[in-house]
């Protein structure tokens, strides 16, 4: 009804609208006054928690995306090795799984079949599992070793949209809490991260307030038949998930790359006025990136490509190249995909909306897929 939608068109609309609360509440208690993580849900020992030697993330869909990019951020915070799995693939080609193993399932319902699967295999072979989930005392995370809950609050719309973001903030949780326990050389960082962590919300708000843009541009292009998506790094996942929005909600032929991989292939697809959506890493840090990607940008614009350019504000070196530029607030690294997802959320629901979907309930798709 009109009352639950909270003078929202959609629930999509009012859960996008939602999660700078969703993002606060993912942190709320589980950060101290000494800018410490606090993270005693995680009900896996310390002393098993340093002896773990490989992180595992399974997932479908969204969730699948955003454990993408809980591989930087572990690998980089605790310099375990951690692999990322479609849950579906997971227990069909017998994976390396022991006592030292961390499995980390990111689930929204808790109920996906494949995820649930792949839990009870690792358990099956002595992994340690902890679930990420957004619906209390659901299957996954009943039969997980422990469980971080996410806090989003109810997601009704079928495309995930705050889910995603809180499990973008779980996700981040885990790999500061295991660098935190484990004690690594990025300690510094590590509290500097979880500082960082506290300003996201007022980001994502900030992101919200400037989407009018976004918008118009979706309008204008709901006649298209196909849009692209380039990334790299922690942008190569946001740009997937932008893909997936799209298909999921439009209907229409979008891909997600990684940028890099631009000349070995998706290059080929660039033609006259091809609107590509590009994810730009920030210039600070890895500025190596940022130039790299700066270079794709101009080589899809000399073939004709409409360039459309998720970039951070002050960031003027795509200012010559960009058709259109979506600006996001500063952030470290590691953490953009908070902000760069969600203009990627908003295009996808307003170019649907444009070609008279329904953004709610797209056809085919269930927002729980319980069968294999
Ligand atoms: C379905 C939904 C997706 C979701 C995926 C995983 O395919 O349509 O939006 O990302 O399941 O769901 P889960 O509840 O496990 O996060």
């Amino acid at each position: 009804s009109a009352a639950e939608k909270g003078g929202y068109a959609s629930f999509m609309l009012k859960e996008i609208a939602e999660q700078p609360k969703a993002v606060a509440d993912t942190l709320l208690g589980r950060i101290d006054g000494s800018g410490s993580l606090m993270l005693d849900e995680v009900r896996i020992p310390a002393n098993v928690l340093r002896e773990v030697d490989k992180v595992v993330i399974v997932a479908c869909g969204t969730a699948f995306h955003a454990g993408l990019i809980a591989k930087y951020a572990i690998e980089h915070w605790t310099r375990v090795p951690c692999e990322v799995e479609l849950a579906s693939e997971f227990r069909y080609r017998d994976p390396i799984l022991d006592q030292q193993t961390l499995v980390v399932a990111i689930s929204q319902s808790g109920e996906t079949m494949d995820t649930l699967m792949a839990v009870r295999h690792a358990r099956e072979q002595g992994a340690k599992v902890l679930a990420i989930c957004n619906t209390n005392g659901s299957t996954i995370p009943r039969e997980s070793d422990a469980v971080l809950y996410t806090h989003a609050g109810p997601e009704v719309a079928v495309a995930s949209t705050k889910a995603f973001l809180t499990q973008l903030v779980a996700c981040y949780l885990v790999a500061l809490y295991l660098g935190q326990v484990r004690g690594t050389k990025y300690a510094d960082e590590i509290r500097a991260v979880v500082r960082d962590l506290a300003s996201v919300s007022g980001a994502v708000e900030r992101v919200l307030e400037t989407m009018e843009p976004v918008r118009q541009l979706a309008r204008s292009l709901a006649g298209k038949d196909t849009v692209l998506f380039l990334g790299r790094h922690v942008g190569h996942p946001v740009a997937l998930e932008g893909a997936l929005k799209l298909k999921e909600l439009a209907y229409m032929h979008a891909e997600g790359f990684a940028a890099g991989e631009l000349k070995h292939g998706p290059i080929a697809l660039i033609e006259d006025d091809l609107p590509v959506v590009v994810v730009v890493p920030s210039p600070r840090g890895r500025s190596v990136l940022h130039d790299k990607i700066v270079s794709n940008i101009q080589e899809i614009r000399a073939r004709g490509a409409r360039t459309i350019v998720v970039a951070e504000e002050g960031d003027d070196a795509v200012v010559p190249y960009a058709d259109h530029l979506i600006r996001v607030p500063v952030t470290p690294t590691l953490l953009q995909p908070l902000v760069a997802t969600v203009p990627l959320q908003v295009f996808a629901c307003e170019l649907a909306t444009a070609r008279g979907n329904e953004v709610d309930q797209p056809r085919n798709l269930a927002k729980s897929v319980t069968v294999e």
